[in-house]
């Protein structure tokens, strides 16, 4: 019922060239593939190039931030009509990244995430806690806290195209993977406040991915459990041949 995704978060790697140099590999990697939807999220400079090069392919590209607003006097922002224009129809908002280095909060997120649906963009909204929240036993408080101020007066129906990554920031680039029960657990809670937010059915359609040092070794184990429905990979989606047996986990 939930189609699996498992996306691609290239964060600042990769010039345009070596973009497509990527997917000339990749591409014929996963021809063909359509258990998993398959993203890529390359940066600004590059998703341009990404979406024209995966056209009539299973692979769609995704920007990894946009603003709320059309247009405006705000230097370095990209607004959902300008991701829609070049054909991009995804994007990452609240990635731990832009929260811990560039502040951003989910009152913003939520304001994105509308624009987003009123675009019909499909965001992929992170959530995850620090090593500190864990070790406190804040884990379930941090995530149902975050869930709910980035869903903050969203109807069941906008939420129809929402995609929400569980990333651990722990886990995050450190080699040091949530362990499968860990990772579902978190799940079930995300889907549990879901549901509080949207109603059951929107938590029963919405996937919930997995993300924090995703490797092909540990990638079935994780999809295995109830709940995981695809991952956000970082790291293991800069190599072709890496992330094209992630998708083929
Ligand atoms: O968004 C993906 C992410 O933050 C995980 O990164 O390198 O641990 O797979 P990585």
């Amino acid at each position: 019922m939930r189609k699996p995704m498992i996306a691609g978060n290239w964060k600042m790697y990769k010039t345009p060239k070596e973009s497509l140099a990527f997917l000339d590999a990749f591409l014929p990697l996963v021809e063909g593939h359509t258990r998993d939807e398959i993203i890529i999220c390359p940066t600004m400079s590059s998703l341009a190039f990404v979406v024209e090069a995966s056209e009539g392919t299973n692979v769609r590209a995704g920007a990894q931030n946009m603003h709320w607003l059309n247009e405006g006097p705000y230097t370095g922002q990209t607004s959902p009509t300008m991701l829609v224009s070049i054909g991009c129809r995804h994007v990452i908002l609240g990635h731990s990244e832009q929260r811990l280095y560039f502040n951003e909060t989910y009152e913003r997120v939520n304001l994105k995430l509308k624009a987003a649906i009123n675009h019909g963009i499909t965001p992929i909204v992170c959530v995850g806690e620090l090593l500190a929240e864990r070790e406190d036993g804040k884990t379930e408080e941090t995530l149902r806290t975050q869930v709910r101020a980035a869903l903050r007066n969203i109807s069941s129906s906008e939420a129809r195209r929402l995609v929400i990554a569980y990333e651990p920031i722990w886990a995050i680039g450190t080699g040091s993977t949530a362990s499968p029960e860990v990772a579902a657990h978190a799940h079930a809670i995300i889907r549990n406040e879901l549901a509080s937010c949207c109603g059951e059915q929107t938590a029963q359609n919405t996937r919930i991915l997995y993300g924090g040092s995703v490797k092909p070794e540990n990638i079935s184990e994780l999809m295995a459990q109830d709940g995981i429905d695809g991952a956000l990979v970082g790291g293991a989606s800069l190599v072709p041949t890496t992330f094209a047996n992630i998708v083929h986990y």
